[in-house]
């Protein structure tokens, strides 16, 4: 079964990293969409998010990276994907990714899949690894090596 696992991985987290390489072995294909909002400021570029996630999964053979931009269910029919599957770390995050995937069901018949986060990313976001590391806080065990090297450096 091919699945995209959509998101803005600005940038990627271990909470990221746990919930697709967990797919990995339960899907046959994974396609990571790494989102473009125009409308939304991101910390890292489109190159940048794809680099380090392809960086980070070089030794997986069934993980591809991807970008797109505009509707999450054209760039799902382009790659012919079976379903969409996402992570939910919360209730916090139930509504709006419930609503989500009714859209998209709706929308173009795509069904989502949801994945509990494991309970020790519960708490994680992109959101939150941005805001420590900006007050100086020490967000290394929050990132991969490769993400932790790029904020680093930015
Ligand atoms: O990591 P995020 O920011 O929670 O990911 C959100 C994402 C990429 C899944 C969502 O913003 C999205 O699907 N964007 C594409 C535009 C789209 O299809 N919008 C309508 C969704 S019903």
């Amino acid at each position: 079964m091919k699945i995209l696992i959509p998101g803005s991985f600005d940038p990627p987290t271990n909470g990221h990293i746990d919930v697709i390489n967990r797919c990995s072995k339960i899907f046959s294909e994974i396609i990571v969409g790494v989102v473009v909002n125009p409308s939304k400021d991101s910390l890292f570029t489109r190159s940048e998010r794809s680099d380090m996630l392809e960086k980070i999964f070089q030794d997986k053979q069934n993980i591809n990276i991807e970008s797109f931009e505009g509707l999450l269910v054209d760039f799902a029919s382009k790659h012919k994907v079976d379903a969409i599957v996402k992570g939910l770390r919360a209730m916090t995050d139930f509504d709006y990714e419930f609503q989500m995937a009714q859209a998209n069901s709706t929308l173009a018949g795509f069904e989502t899949i949801f994945i509990p986060s494991s309970p020790e990313y519960g708490y994680l976001s992109s959101s939150m690894v941005k805001e420590i590391h900006s007050y100086g806080g020490d967000v290394s065990s929050l990132v991969p090596a490769e993400v932790l090297k790029s904020l680093t450096n930015e």
